[in-house]
């Protein structure tokens, strides 16, 4: 609990934990075996965490989707080297909401994170009126990391970000839920809030609940909706989170599911269907399908606690409103995983397309992409960037005003890619030239780019060249790679 000025220790450290029954899987953690604790800070306060680096190698923290200026941020600028600490004081001054935080070295946040360097924040602000909502804590208000991860043969974690999981970003194959392979949660048969961060560094979850029961949305990344949203599926991509409400006074048990993930750069070229097919094969693996459509089980709900006697609210406390002012400037960020291929190669519509791949059996399947190790196309030989460059820490890739509004055009290549802007919040104005309603999808932090969005977007925190603000993908193995920028703010 952070909300009054306390001060508390982080200490990246390893550790052991027993996810596999009877195996031990080493891991590295804040302060615990796997993962860190819950932070509790509170609007209008200071929070003093101190993190200390125990590990022989470098680590961040950075306080994914918290307004504090660049030297706070934890971005990568802001290494803790090993038997050194770092104490940031971060001034909380934004509506109620869940964030997250985890380390962000530069070329390491895909490995670190999937080792267990991340947590959760809970963003509290007494004048929110938050009260009439479930509150008691992992009884009906319920924190859910979901986080997928591959075991290897001795029970330990197994990653790379080599080949083809460069491009597809990789994909474990066991869900785990804080920490815990597909668990049940022992919780209160009334209305729970269910407060869900994607904590994968790849997967994309389509979320839904066995018996197709609906639920409420009440909040995205930045804080509570204008007005709760009923729905009965709801996807989340790499970092974005949720709260839900949804009424267990039936005391029937539940089990929350997930369609399979086919983002693939093969699905950008060749349809959903195939590029499903090339998603499992180079590596999207499903997990443990529960049935025949392909879905998996997440994790279970199971109402035996005693009743809340909590109803659905009509409102919601107030959240953040739409970002105001007129815009002035636009500003365009292209996701390139190709643009760096040269020839043909670099228009995604273009050579390559017309080339061997449209032709199923043809030349390129047949070639160097199927490869694993040696792809052509699929392995090292492409390069991923933001406007053809991928991420480098000596170069500033723009300056923004602070208290400017912006319009900024991100466009996808390929696939699908979650984009992501440290140190403020922003709005969708539109997704693949459609417009999007602020009441549905509420600000956010990171949006998942199809084809192309527009956001709007402001910043009200300074971040200086020594310790600028990013902006990237949050598909880790893409960040790693390169497709980052970073700015200042001033
Ligand atoms: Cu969640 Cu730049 O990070
Ligand atoms: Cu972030
Ligand atoms: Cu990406």
């Amino acid at each position: 609990d952070l909300s009054d000025g306390a001060s508390t220790d982080l200490v990246a450290r390893t550790g052991r934990a027993s996810f596999l029954s009877g195996r031990d899987t080493s891991t590295i953690g804040y302060s615990q075996n796997f993962l860190g604790p819950v932070l509790r800070v509170r609007r209008g306060s200071i929070a003093r965490p101190r993190v200390i680096n125990e590990l022989n190698r470098l680590v961040t923290a950075h306080w994914h989707g918290l307004h504090v200026p660049g030297e706070a941020d934890g971005g990568p600028q802001l290494a803790i080297a090993p038997g050194r600490d770092w104490a940031p004081e971060l001034e909380i001054d934004q509506p109620e909401t869940t964030l997250w935080y985890h380390s962000h070295i530069h070329g390491e946040t895909g490995p670190q994170v999937y080792q267990g360097l991340a947590g959760m924040m809970l963003l509290t602000d007494p004048d929110a009126g938050g009260d009439a909502l479930p509150s008691e804590w992992g009884v009906d208000d319920i924190p859910l990391i979901i986080q997928d991860r591959t075991f290897d043969g001795s029970g330990q974690f197994a990653y790379s970000s080599a080949g083809p999981n460069r491009m597809m970003g990789f994909r474990g194959d066991r869900i785990l839920v804080n920490g815990a392979i597909q668990p049940v949660a022992s919780v209160a048969q009334g209305v729970v809030r269910l407060r869900i961060l994607n904590g994968s560094n790849a997967r994309i979850y389509r979320l839904s609940f066995d018996d197709g029961r609906d639920f409420r949305q009440i909040a995205s990344d930045a804080g509570y909706l204008s007005r709760p949203s009923n729905i009965s599926q709801f996807t989340l991509a790499p970092a974005e989170r949720v709260e839900l409400l949804v009424d267990l006074s039936d005391g029937a048990p539940v089990k929350l599911l997930s369609e399979a993930d086919d983002n693939s750069p093969m699905a950008g070229m060749m349809g959903d269907t195939m590029g499903g097919m090339m998603g499992d094969m180079m590596g999207g693996g499903s997990p443990q399908a529960v049935d025949g459509s392909g879905r998996f089980e997440v994790m279970s709900l199971s109402p035996d606690r005693p009743t809340n006697d909590l109803s659905m609210p009509e409102n919601l406390p107030l959240g953040p409103g739409a970002i105001p002012g007129e815009p002035v400037r636009r500003r365009a960020f292209d996701l390139s995983m190709s643009s760096m291929m040269g020839g043909g190669m670099g228009n995604s519509g273009g050579g390559m397309m017309g080339g061997g791949v449209m032709n199923r059996g043809g030349g390129m399947m047949g070639g160097g992409m199927m490869d694993r190790n040696h792809g052509g196309m699929m392995g090292g030989g492409m390069s991923l960037g933001i406007n053809g460059q991928p991420y480098s820490m000596d170069r500033i890739d723009a300056d923004v005003g602070l208290g400017d509004v912006e319009i900024w055009e991100v466009r996808a290549d390929m696939m699908q890619h979650p984009f992501h802007v440290h140190g403020t919040s922003f709005q969708v104005l539109s997704a693949n030239g459609r417009p999007v309603d602020f009441d549905t999808m509420g600000l956010k932090d990171v949006a998942l780019v199809d084809q192309s969005m527009e956001i709007k977007i402001s910043f009200d925190r300074t971040a200086p060249s020594a310790a600028p603000y990013m902006l990237h993908c949050h598909i880790l193995e893409h960040e790693d790679a390169g497709m980052m920028a970073q700015f200042t703010v001033g």
